[in-house]
């Protein structure tokens, strides 16, 4: 991906396991040779594969998930993008920690008949929490297979009533430039922001998720709450939600606006179009091994046969 001075993470820097592994082992020393507050986290999340933190359990949804076998913990929590934290892999689970995440409310407005702030628990308590085994397939040509918890964001919209002007809907992620290095160095122009067409957003795939496998999910993955679209690449999958806005007119996102010949407003997965400096036909597996084949990269992610029909007669090569 790209940044404003014009660096950008080419398919070479998608680090190979081998370097991964090193970096835990460097993360597990520094841990251990440090008294800061948060090296005992350090030093677990470089050790262990269990989850951790509150637990957060949910049945799962077995009509929307996959059966594949999913990413252990580790894979999950420390190989992230939140650029608000940096670049590197390993960024975001070394910072995100110092982020403030009570109180938290999300703002629900726009073209909504019933504008409203809710807190954490009034948006958990919303609509029953599900477990939900996606395929999260990131445009830097990388793959896991997550078990969120949440909710379909279709609740939630259909609670705030939306208008018929309401035709886009827009996530702002939270902005707390004191303990966010990412947002000194320009990367993007923050705070970050994604969203979706109307029919997109109510698709009951598109989960508004506080967890992942049983615990609430840790601040590196988008805490306390994100949303995931997993037909898309995972940039559309916005982090630590603060504001969610309905619209008639299409948002310019934050990738958008940085890149515009690279990073278009549908953004769903599609191995027939390369992203401009490398191809998407193949994605590595994280956790499989650097040596273990590349996968071959499904339309929409493997979810056409759900999603496929909201793009009917779109050129999806022209609206990438
Ligand atoms: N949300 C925010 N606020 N900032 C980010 O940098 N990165 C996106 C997405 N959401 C990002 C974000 C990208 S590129 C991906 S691949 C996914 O988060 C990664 O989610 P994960 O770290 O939980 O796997």
């Amino acid at each position: 991906m790209r940044t404003k001075q014009g660096s950008f993470i080419s398919p070479s820097d998608i680090t190979p396991e081998s370097v991964w592994l090193g970096r835990r082992r460097w993360l597990r020393q520094a841990a251990l040779g440090s008294l800061a507050l948060g090296a005992a986290g350090l030093a677990r999340a470089a050790d262990d594969d269990s989850p951790a933190g509150p637990v957060l359990d949910a049945p799962l949804d077995a009509r929307w998930s996959t059966t594949e076998k999913p990413n252990g913990w580790r894979d999950i929590t420390t190989y992230n993008n939140f650029y608000e934290f940096g670049t590197g892999k390993g960024d975001p689970a070394a910072h995100a920690g110092r982020m403030a995440l009570t109180p938290w409310a999300v703002k629900i407005d726009g073209a909504v008949q019933h504008p409203m702030t809710l807190d954490l628990d009034d948006l958990r308590r919303l609509a029953p929490l599900e477990e939900r085994v996606y395929r999260l397939r990131c445009v830097e040509a990388w793959s896991m297979v997550i078990p969120w918890i949440g909710y379909s964001l279709s609740h939630l919209l259909k609670r705030v009533g939306p208008t018929s002007g309401a035709r886009y809907v827009v996530f702002t992620t939270a902005l707390q430039p004191d303990v966010m290095p990412g947002v000194s160095q320009g990367i993007l122009d923050w705070p970050y922001t994604e969203g979706l067409r109307m029919d997109e957003a109510m698709h009951p795939l598109t989960l508004l998720t506080f967890g992942v496998y049983g615990r609430a999910l840790p601040a590196q993955n988008g805490a306390p709450l994100r949303v995931i679209v997993p037909w898309k690449y995972g940039f559309k999958s916005a982090k630590s939600l603060v504001h969610i806005r309905l619209q008639s007119e299409p948002p310019v996102t934050s990738w958008m606006r940085a890149a515009p010949r690279e990073y278009g407003f549908y953004a769903n997965v599609n191995p027939a179009v390369p992203h401009p400096r490398w191809s998407q036909a193949t994605e590595q597996r994280i956790g499989s091994g650097f040596f273990a084949p590349r996968l071959q990269t499904q339309p929409f992610n493997g979810y056409a046969n759900e999603v496929a029909a909201m793009y009917a007669g779109m050129d999806l090569k022209q609206n990438f």
